[in-house]
């Protein structure tokens, strides 16, 4: 008989575009301040991408860091997710065209689009790939150009988005990695953060800021809950807490119901803004780069964007 697998995160990489944009920045563009949006949000700067700069090409940056730090090769990967909402085309996806990037083809490559949750949902895809069986070594990505997607007229909300990507290996393992996920999504709240379609065709971000503010409250909320009860374990027993970061607000939020203090928070939101799917493998990457999370850590991820979407997912790194 053999015995039960868990998929463990093998290696982790992200990229930033060069360009940065600062509060500064913006201060000339909308009528807006360092002050109001630090405040608020927390966010000092966050990077874009360069016109011809595309989300599979800060994807491969990423990806071939995560190759590096697991220790395989590009044709040891048997399984591509890619988390993204703003894809390079409308087809094919983001996933096949990093695929050749990579030189290897074969292996199922897909994208899966849950907004700003999107990562914890590729994760989740990823790990039951792997737990039954099906792919042994998942290259899964969160990455976004969502400066492409902004409205930069729109002080209410221009001053939040980020470009980047993030990455992890995530191979089969006898060893606890990924102990559990939970997903989440409710269709009923479509239009309070969408891009609808326009009639320019130039289709740009449409939030209502103040009321997802209070719904990614209450719903974090829960998710810490889910997490914990459904492995039977106790807010001491979460090391790290490495959260979507949408606003310094929120994150601290989440952290107060752990009784955790920020310390353990991993907080990137000052530096890259919202990157949406990509802001927790950009996170991810730097705390295991900086040192700060050790093998045997145990990580809650969580997250809440568009749809509404949700979850979280707990890990032994
Ligand atoms: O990642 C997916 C999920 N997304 C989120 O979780 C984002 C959640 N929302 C937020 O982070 C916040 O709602 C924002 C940062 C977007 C906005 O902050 P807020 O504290 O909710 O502000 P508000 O929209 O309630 O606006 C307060 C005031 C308004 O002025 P009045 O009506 O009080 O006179 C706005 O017009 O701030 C004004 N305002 C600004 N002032 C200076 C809005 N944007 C700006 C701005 N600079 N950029």
């Amino acid at each position: 008989m053999s015995n039960k697998l868990y998929s463990k995160i093998a290696g982790t990489g992200s990229y930033l575009p060069e360009k940065i944009l600062t509060n500064k920045d913006l201060e000339t563009m909308v009528d807006t301040t360092d002050e109001w949006i630090f405040t608020r949000t927390g966010i000092r700067e966050r990077h874009l991408a360069a016109e011809g700069e595309f989300t599979s090409d800060l994807a491969l940056e990423a990806a071939k860091n995560a190759i590096f730090s697991a220790g395989i090769t590009a044709s040891d990967i048997d399984l591509i997710i890619v988390a993204t909402t703003t894809p390079d085309k409308v087809f094919p996806s983001v996933a096949t065209i990093l695929q050749r990037k990579l030189g290897i083809a074969g292996c199922p490559a897909f994208d899966i689009q849950a907004v700003c949750s999107g990562f914890v949902y590729a994760l989740a895809t990823a790990d039951n790939f792997i737990k039954t069986g099906a792919a042994k070594c998942a290259l899964v990505l969160g990455a976004e150009t969502f400066s492409r997607i902004v409205d930069y007229t729109n002080r209410s909300n221009c001053i939040l988005w980020g470009d980047g990507a993030g990455a992890v290996i995530l191979q089969a393992s006898e060893s606890q990695g990924v102990i559990s996920t939970h997903l989440h999504a409710d269709g009923n709240y479509e239009n309070m953060l969408h891009v609808p379609r326009s009639e320019t065709g130039r289709d740009t971000v449409v939030m209502e800021g103040n009321a997802v503010f209070k719904m990614a409250v209450n719903t974090l909320d829960q998710i810490v809950d889910e997490a914990l009860a459904a492995n039977g374990m106790q807010k001491s027993d979460i090391d790290w807490l490495v959260p979507h970061q949408a606003n310094i607000r929120i994150l601290q939020a989440t952290a107060k119901k752990l009784d955790m203090s920020m310390d353990r928070v991993v907080v990137t939101v000052d530096k890259h803004g919202n990157t949406s799917a990509a802001s927790i493998p950009l996170a991810l990457d730097v705390a295991v780069r900086d040192g700060r999370i050790k093998r045997g850590d145990v990580i809650l991820m969580e997250a809440f964007g568009g749809g509404f979407t949700w979850g979280s997912a707990l890990i032994k790194y």
